[in-house]
């Protein structure tokens, strides 16, 4: 089975990107999770929640916050430039980014590589292998538009973080869960235990 590299950046909202690694993992996939700098940062300030920077301690800090144990997690330092995944012979599936900064967007769309998220961005363009970009700002302004136009010519995909009103969600999970649903749909990957939208209610 190939595996699905995650990457979770100093953006709002780092509660999608935990529930796109619970979804995968309770599907039995495996993972490949790196936390931007700051991703750790926007944690602590935005929800008050302390992460385990080193792997091994990360794992298990997912494991027993996410309440999962199946699946396979291996967690990276942002700065692990020796990391398998950093190379173009380690096959995946592709690689989510949710949800996404504007300086790590900036620096994959010129191709400006310094830590292991923009790395991995940068080997799944050149192997042309699939690259989803969940770009978390408001207003953009035109320099992120632009960098998203660059990413979009390159071959990846771009799926915003934009909720749906069709499905008349009720709490912030619904919320949340139809922004991952759509993700992992555009990844390609079949997920049991997921609610998905039926069509209006009769
Ligand atoms: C609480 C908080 C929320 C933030 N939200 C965003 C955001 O939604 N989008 C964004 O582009 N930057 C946001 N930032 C700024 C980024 O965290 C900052 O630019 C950081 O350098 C991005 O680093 P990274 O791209 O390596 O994760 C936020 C910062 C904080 C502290």
């Amino acid at each position: 089975m190939k595996s699905i590299v995650i990457a979770i950046t100093g953006a709002s909202a780092i509660q999608l990107g935990e529930r796109t690694i619970q979804l995968l993992l309770q599907n039995n996939k495996q993972v490949e999770l790196i936390l931007s700098k700051g991703a750790y940062e926007v944690s602590k300030s935005e929800r008050n929640i302390n992460i385990p920077v080193e792997p091994n301690a990360q794992s298990v800090f997912w494991r027993n916050r996410l309440k999962v144990e199946s699946g396979k997690l291996n967690c990276y330092r942002w700065n692990d430039h020796s990391a398998s995944i950093a190379s173009g012979s380690h096959k995946t599936k592709g690689m989510v980014i949710v949800p996404c900064s504007m300086g790590t967007l900036g620096r994959i769309a010129s191709g400006f590589s310094l830590d292991l998220i923009e790395r991995c961005a940068d080997v799944h363009l050149k192997e042309n292998r699939t690259l989803i970009i969940s770009p978390r700002e408001s207003p953009f302004n035109l320099i992120h538009i632009e960098n998203l136009k660059r990413l979009a010519l390159a071959g990846a995909l771009i799926v915003p973080p934009i909720p749906a009103w069709y499905t008349n969600p009720t709490s912030v999970d619904d919320i949340i869960d139809f922004i991952v649903v759509r993700l992992l749909d555009t990844l390609g990957e079949d997920l049991d235990n997921i609610k998905r939208w039926a069509g209006p209610k009769k």
